[in-house]
């Protein structure tokens, strides 16, 4: 599987898109059914179906602050009154029937709702949160679990989840970095466009299709210094380039709906940019669905200081081009006078109606109401040993090999004696990961269920927790330490717990807690060899004991199945294959940092450290960078070939190495391809990934891997934000990683010089 980065960059801004494929198969008499009922519409329930609120139906504790209608007495009345379009965060087929009965029976024009929630990384079966995912490096796994993710939620009863989350996280400081896929524009695009495909599958009435809606609309990754709900100061170019494209990639693949950011871009609050969701989404990228505010996000204008009140609010979102008001029930308050008054015209809400009703159109609910609200179903697709057993895969695809000294693989029949210490040993409050509030507190399988599991002799498993995740714990240290000593090998279970990332969950530093990280050095200092496991919904900076571990695997938050698929890595059944979506810096001060960043004009080159281009304190390098990770096995690429060192303004040329296995076992390899242009009229990053391939081979096995680039791939966003390539000579990597691989070059020639 081959896969590349031309259908982010053109998907973005070559004007592909046109009508996405699913509304294009609209049938003129949906057409006309959409018409007829906004004709028939008051303005009131024009601006009701404009209107998404929480589900208090069949309410859940999302993590969101309270706000808005909270009881099912008030909400049936606005439902009945046509004054609701759109409810969020419930889930229950009982529930979602009672709400949907009250739409289509008891209000005056029957429009059936569209429910929606955030299924981000599961319902109940929890698969391993993005982020960690990513690091597989492999979209179509990612297909895979979003299928499987959109088969419990519509079971569940809904129709619509609010992800993927596409947003590149330049600054591990911000917490929601767990929620995407990672530091890099290509992976993330190659991540969205699958998990589109994976959550809408093939047909939009399927009642087993599940509307995504990619988020957050533009840059919030790029909030300055990681500050959640904070500033983005970014030029156009960088905007355009970085942020845009995952986009792109998500409605190239058929996306209908996307969510504005809460933050600002150079000093537009993102919810009232009309340049922003008009001029560019759907002027340029020629997006045809319809966007959602965020949480109670117009309201928030007010706070931002671009919104006298609340009804100055709900103008500025709805000329923005904001169709469907989130949680705050302004658009239904304000707009039908807002209308009357003038300041808003009749045309903009209309064109807003159509386009949410069209959605509902395109996943057939003036149809089928009730579709994805089968109580059968309910109790026959949620929480399968299927979807099980794909998220016990899909957490060992996602498990990072950091370093290795050669003591993993560890022979489950070795007869030793493994001490688990740290707070997630038996922890089963921080094996999901965040945003997995429907599922089952507790049912997830923890480290040493795993361990147990996989050994032959359990009582070899000795647990002790030396401190909580951000506290000490009275003799902690001490016991943990004599058990250490006691044992013939440590695992250490320490980081994160899982409120520490996700949604309003930004950090300074990025280390281990304090606790945790003495407890590490103590047990460290006991001379017995430590593997360290990792828990984070982040890149990390480590330290010390940490640090200086014999093996380090990077496990996030892994879901469901986490303690098995520890075990699966840890005992070799399955050979570590991932990757990291993120760098993980010496410090915690080196953020933002990303591997694709510029040169400087003073980098350091060869150990020259001084007046260079360095913190004074730390080489500004990653101590695991981008797209690294080991395996149990070794690969060795070779024999690097370009078929031309010149590549013709409208041709391709044929990039080939030969992969081999040299180790003993069988194992996965994600041979990744890097260019970097060496002179360009914008100055270019150091390192671009443009292609991965994973390979899988047999012991002394190898492999012809084979790419083809063209002068697209080389484009970028020049001054001015075209889009340009540029004819002169570019580096090219093949490699395992963004900071090693085969290197070679070749020129691109300019039009003219390739004329005949
Ligand atoms: C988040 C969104 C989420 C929404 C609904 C907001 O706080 O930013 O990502 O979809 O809440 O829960």
């Amino acid at each position: 599987m081959i896969l590349d980065r031309r259908t982010v960059l053109t998907g973005a801004f070559a004007g592909v898109l046109a009508l996405p494929a699913p509304l294009r198969a609209l049938a003129a008499d949906d057409v006309t059914r959409v018409d007829d009922l906004i004709a028939r519409m008051t303005l009131e329930e024009k601006a009701g179906q404009m209107t998404c609120l929480a589900d208090s139906f069949r309410p859940y504790n999302p993590p969101n602050p309270a706000a808005g209608i909270q009881d099912e007495k008030r909400l049936t009345d606005e439902i009945r009154k046509g004054r609701v379009g759109c409810l969020f965060n419930g889930i229950g087929v009982v529930g979602a029937r009672r709400a949907q009965e009250i739409a289509v029976k008891n209000s005056r024009l029957g429009i059936p709702l569209l429910l929606a929630g955030d299924v981000i990384h599961g319902l109940k079966t929890i698969f391993p949160v993005p982020l960690a995912e990513a690091a597989s490096f492999d979209p179509a796994l990612a297909e895979k679990t979003a299928r499987a993710m959109a088969i419990e939620a519509t079971a569940a009863g809904l129709h619509l989840t609010f992800a993927p989350m596409v947003d590149v996280a330049r600054d591990q400081r911000w917490g929601r970095v767990v929620e995407g896929s990672g530091e890099d524009v290509t992976l993330t695009g190659l991540f969205a466009a699958a998990r589109v495909r994976g959550f809408q599958g093939r047909d939009l009435r399927r009642d087993d299709s599940l509307l995504a809606c990619p988020k957050h609309f533009a840059a919030y990754g790029a909030v300055a210094a990681g500050l959640e709900y904070g500033s983005v100061d970014i030029s156009d170019e960088t905007l355009r380039e970085t942020h845009l494209p995952p986009f792109g990639s998500a409605f190239a693949a058929g996306a209908l709906t996307t969510m504005a950011a809460f933050s600002e871009i150079n000093g537009v609050p993102a919810t009232a940019d009309r340049e922003l969701l008009t001029d560019l989404l759907r002027g340029e990228m020629k997006f045809r669905g319809f966007v959602f505010s965020d949480y109670t996000a117009d309201e928030e204008l007010i706070a931002h200081g671009y919104a006298e009140d609340e009804r100055d609010a709900a103008r500025l979102a709805v000329l923005a081009g904001v169709d469907m008001s989130m949680q705050s029930g302004l658009y239904v308050r304000h707009l039908p006078d807002l209308v009357k008054s003038g300041a808003v015209p009749m045309a903009t809400i209309d064109v807003a109606v159509r386009r949410i009703l069209y959605v509902k159109t395109a996943i057939g609910l003036f149809d089928n109401p009730w579709r994805s609200l089968d109580e059968n179903a309910e109790k026959t697709r949620i929480a399968t040993a299927a979807h099980r057993a794909l998220s016990r895969e899909s957490a060992t695809r996602s498990i990072v090999l950091l370093q290795n000294d050669g003591i993993l693989p560890l022979d489950p029949a070795a007869n030793r004696t493994i001490a688990l210490i740290g707070p997630f040993g038996e922890d089963r409050d921080n094996v999901y990961g965040p945003w997995a509030f429907y599922a089952d507190p507790g049912k997830g399988v923890d480290i040493a269920t795993g361990l147990r599991a996989a050994l032959p002799d359990a009582a070899r498993l000795i647990v002790v927790k030396g401190c909580d995740v951000a506290r000490p714990i009275d003799g902690g240290i001490a016991r943990a330490v004599e058990r250490a000593k006691n044992a013939d090998v440590v695992l250490l279970a320490i980081g994160e717990a899982q409120d520490m990332s996700g949604e309003a969950q930004s950090r300074t530093t990025i280390e281990i807690p304090a606790a945790q990280q003495a407890l590490a050095d103590a047990v460290a200092a006991t001379g017995k060899p430590v593997i360290v496991l990792l828990r984070h919904g982040r890149a990390l900076a480590l330290h010390d004991g940490v640090a200086n571990a014999q093996a380090i695997l990077a496990t996030w938050f892994l879901g469901s199945e986490a303690g098995h698929a520890i075990a699966d890595i840890l005992f070799g059944n399955v050979d570590p294959s991932a990757k990291l979506p993120v760098s993980f810096p010496w410090e915690s001060g080196q953020e933002p940092f990303f591997y694709d960043r510029k040169s400087t004009g003073r980098p350091v080159i060869d150990n020259r450290t001084e007046y260079r281009a360095r913190y004074a304190t730390t080489d500004n390098s990653a101590r695991y960078p981008f797209g690294h990770g080991l395996s149990y096995t070794q690969f060795e690429l070779t024999d690097l070939k370009l078929s031309d060192a010149a590549l013709r303004w409208d041709r391709a040329i044929e990039v080939t190495a030969r992969l081999t296995n040299k180790g003993k076992r069988k194992g996965s390899e994600v041979v990744q391809l890097y260019i970097r242009d060496r002179v360009a009229s914008r100055t270019r990053p150091i390192r671009e990934l443009k292609r991965i391939q994973r390979v899988t081979l047999a012991s002394g096995d190898s492999m012809l891997v084979r790419f083809s680039l063209s002068r697209t791939d080389l484009q970028f966003v020049g001054t001015g934000s075209r889009i340009i390539a540029e004819p002169g000579l570019f580096d090219l990597w093949l490699g395992q990683s963004s900071v090693d691989g085969l290197h070679t070059q070749f020129t691109l020639y300019a039009q003219e010089a390739t004329k005949g």
